[in-house]
């Protein structure tokens, strides 16, 4: 009887909170006044959902973190269980492939946002912030661009109208760009690519101007693969980094993708003092495209092993004072791009092909929940 009574008042109450936000929205919509509205949903709504406790999203809301992945657009418009876990567990999104140059500009000059836009209104729906990926790579590169013989003033007219068009159209929108992505070889120089053979090094430094002038707030970050620890590559990025400082390029932080191997951890304390040294130099660190991939077919410790490499550096990056975004490269593995691309591995990411959460998933959870809060003054 009693049994009954609370469950009644749990319902009630539930209804209750729910009437009660409902309300303060519409008048708030009416007055058009304030920022998006956040629900709030009641414990026993939490419990029906997921039946396991806070989502990422909401444990990362205590913490000063961007928790997000990218996003493919298609399973965006088709898939609904897909747009279901994205909105419960991340507050940060990024495109996979809609904001890279051949996209947005299939032909000379003539732009189609039509995607990229979709992203944006997703994300405003649920009160995402957004990174921007990415401006200036060697690959995803139309063709009209790369058969065309450009003058070294030609090719600098179509960099700049490219970023300052699509930067200045999501001015204010997004956090943070990744400018330049991939710019360094393995070996450490410069990578052979359109725009360093048509424009010469200075490249990197313009993009970067660039964007900042069509974007005063938007963080600006050099991004690229295989520069987690401390190495070759990463003393590169160090010295390109430090060098655009020098010159007062705006630049504000290091993307560290983070494409690794579940039978290769990368060792928590050289990425720590990797963030360290870009930190020292005023530069932000983020993950940005994390993904764990595992032989396949794959062996039952191999989950454990991904779940621990992910956990390990979720904590670097909320130990580090200048990391406050983890991005995963996709979140379902029924959408990862790595079996398409590292031909025998698959697996992941941190949700498996059926949006079940995998050990990595849960192991994510518990550093969020046991990392302290910070405290505001
Ligand atoms: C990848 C996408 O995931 C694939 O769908 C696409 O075919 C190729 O690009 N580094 C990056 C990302 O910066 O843009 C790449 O994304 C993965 C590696």
């Amino acid at each position: 009887m009693l049994r009954s009574k609370l469950i009644l008042l749990a319902v009630l109450a539930c209804v209750g909170l729910w009437l009660g936000q409902g309300v303060a929205i519409a008048a708030q919509n009416l007055l058009g006044q304030g920022t998006a509205p956040q629900v709030h949903h009641c414990a026993l709504v939490r419990w029906l959902r997921l039946g396991s406790g806070p989502t990422l999203a909401e444990l990362a809301r205590g913490q000063d973190l961007y928790v997000g992945t990218a996003v493919n657009l298609k399973a965006l418009g088709r898939d609904r269980r897909y747009r279901r876990r994205l909105a419960q567990n991340f507050n940060l999104v990024t495109a996979e492939n809609d904001m890279k140059l051949e996209r947005l500009q299939p032909r000379p000059n003539q732009f189609d946002f039509s995607q990229a836009d979709r992203l944006m209104a997703f994300a405003a729906d649920h009160q995402m912030a957004v990174r921007g990926h990415t401006l200036v790579w060697h690959r995803a590169v139309p063709d009209w661009l790369v058969q065309s013989d450009w003058s070294r003033d030609e090719l600098m007219a179509v960099l700049e109208n490219h970023i300052k068009t699509v930067v200045g159209r999501y001015r204010g929108q997004i956090v943070a760009w990744d400018v330049v992505n991939e710019a360094i070889a393995d070996d450490g120089t410069l990578r052979d690519t359109i725009w360093l053979r048509g424009i010469g090094p200075d490249y990197i430094e313009m993009a970067f101007r660039w964007a900042h002038e069509a974007d005063p707030e938007a963080l600006l970050m050099y991004n690229d693969y295989g520069g987690e620890e401390m190495n070759a590559k990463s003393d590169a990025i160090y010295d390109l980094v430090q060098s655009l400082r020098a010159k007062n390029v705006p630049i504000h932080g290091v993307g560290l993708q983070m494409h690794v191997q579940a039978n290769a951890a990368p060792n928590p304390q050289e990425v720590a003092a990797n963030m360290s040294r870009l930190g020292d130099l005023g530069l932000q660190a983020q993950i940005t495209e994390m993904d764990v991939r595992i032989r396949q077919p794959s062996s039952p410790d191999d989950a454990s092993q991904q779940a621990n490499i992910y956990q390990s550096m979720l904590q670097t990056c909320l130990q580090a004072e200048n990391c406050n975004t983890f991005v995963t490269w996709g979140f379902s593995d029924r959408y990862s791009w790595v079996p398409g691309y590292f031909e025998g591995w698959g697996e992941a990411l941190i949700f498996d092909d059926d949006y079940r959460a995998k050990p990595a998933y849960h192991s994510l959870v518990e550093v969020l929940k046991s990392h302290p809060t910070p405290t505001t003054d």
